[in-house]
């Protein structure tokens, strides 16, 4: 690719940039996707929780998370229609398990359009894997996808179109009067006529960027047990539970500043295993057959970045995800190509700037 032009080049091979590269590429658009091989990235990583409801995604941001939620169903029809993969996609609602009279009560308090406060009993009879002494909170559309398959179906639908390009890894872009080039690590460049900015945790170490991005990683470690006891993702005291297909349960995570270290430790799973095993006690004192880490790529707000430089109109940012890359991808995805390709944002991003850090 060394030497090319495109019309959008995107630094990240992510969910993120990966959705974007697609959704540019349906819009007519050439793309040069620039990947790097990087331990703990995100996507790979994530649990696959699309879960406005208990990541933290509420005003101002309620309505685009709810939006993105809504988004996956129609976004894996059509993959599946391009990839031939159908990836897996658990809507049966997330049960938010209280640790106590006190939280149960703000539970209870916050019950509204979209959950429903759930007696011990209903709670018991809807999941009966589950422990919910005090009742639970259920997310009637919140769920998760498995995001490792869908990272293999994405590759195989860019795989299909001749419009997108794997350009190797970046590692910084140069700007000048109305125009952007990529610069990759082998020495090579790529003019563009967009430079979309996904690197997830690793955006701050690009060179060349307008502005200093407050993307900061942040470790989440993970466990796996071979064992499926329940049907609902739960999430609850001390930890998250999703079921996965093939009799898969993960279990997460932590919320650690390690820098860029993704290891793990043993004293991690043992708090997680515990805690799952609390809240469905069909995993208590299983093996811990997985331990993995991934980076959130994490902003101050814990909101995305996502729009274009003030000053760099050719910059594009979708990054800084925190919780919610899986969630955001496909409607980050749809805006980013939408600005690609010179029309306006079909959600409004003003939230989103980075103007808001200054
Ligand atoms: N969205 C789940 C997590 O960040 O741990």
């Amino acid at each position: 690719m060394n030497g090319r032009t495109v019309d959008v080049a995107i630094v990240g091979g992510g969910l993120v940039g990966m959705t974007a590269a697609l959704a540019c590429a349906d819009r007519g658009l050439t793309v040069a996707l620039s990947a790097a091989t990087r331990p703990g990235s995100a996507s790979g990583a994530a649990a696959g929780m699309l879960a406005p409801s208990t990541e933290g995604a509420t005003a101002p941001v309620a309505a685009f998370a709810s939006a993105c939620r809504d988004a996956w169903p129609p976004y894996l029809d059509q993959l599946a229609g391009r990839s031939g993969r159908r990836v897996a996609l658990n809507r049966l609602g997330i049960l938010q398990v209280p640790a106590d009279e006190g939280g149960a009560g703000r539970l209870r308090a916050a019950a509204g359009a979209g959950s429903d406060w759930l007696t011990p009993l209903q709670a018991a009879e809807l999941e009966p894997g589950i422990v919910a002494p005090l009742g639970a909170l259920l997310h009637e559309r919140d769920g998760a996808v498995d995001n490792e398959h869908l990272l293999l179906a994405l590759d195989e639908a860019i795989g299909a179109t001749d419009h997108v390009a794997s350009a190797g890894e970046a590692r910084g872009i140069r700007l000048g009067r109305g125009t952007a080039e990529l610069l990759l690590a082998d020495g090579g460049t790529i003019a563009a006529g967009r430079l979309v900015v996904a690197a997830g945790a690793w955006v701050s170490q690009l060179e060349g960027l307008p502005r200093a991005i407050p993307v900061v990683p942040v470790r989440g470690q993970m466990i796996g047990f071979a064992a499926a006891p329940v049907r609902h993702v739960i999430h609850g005291p001390g930890a998250y539970v999703v079921p996965r297909p093939a009799g898969r349960t993960i279990v997460g995570a932590t919320m650690e500043h390690a820098g860029f270290d993704a290891g793990t430790s043993p004293e991690a799973a043992t708090r997680l295993a515990d805690a799952a095993g609390r809240l469905a006690p069909g995993l208590a004192g299983l093996p811990v057959m997985e331990h993995w880490a991934g980076l959130r790529p994490t902003t101050p707000d814990q909101l995305p970045i996502l729009g274009p430089d003030p000053e760099h109109g050719t910059v594009l940012y979708a990054c800084g995800h925190s919780r919610n890359g899986i969630l955001m991808a496909p409607l980050t995805a749809e805006c980013i190509a939408a600005l690609a390709s010179g029309v306006p944002s079909p959600w409004p991003l003003e939230p989103f700037s980075v103007a808001r850090f200054g």
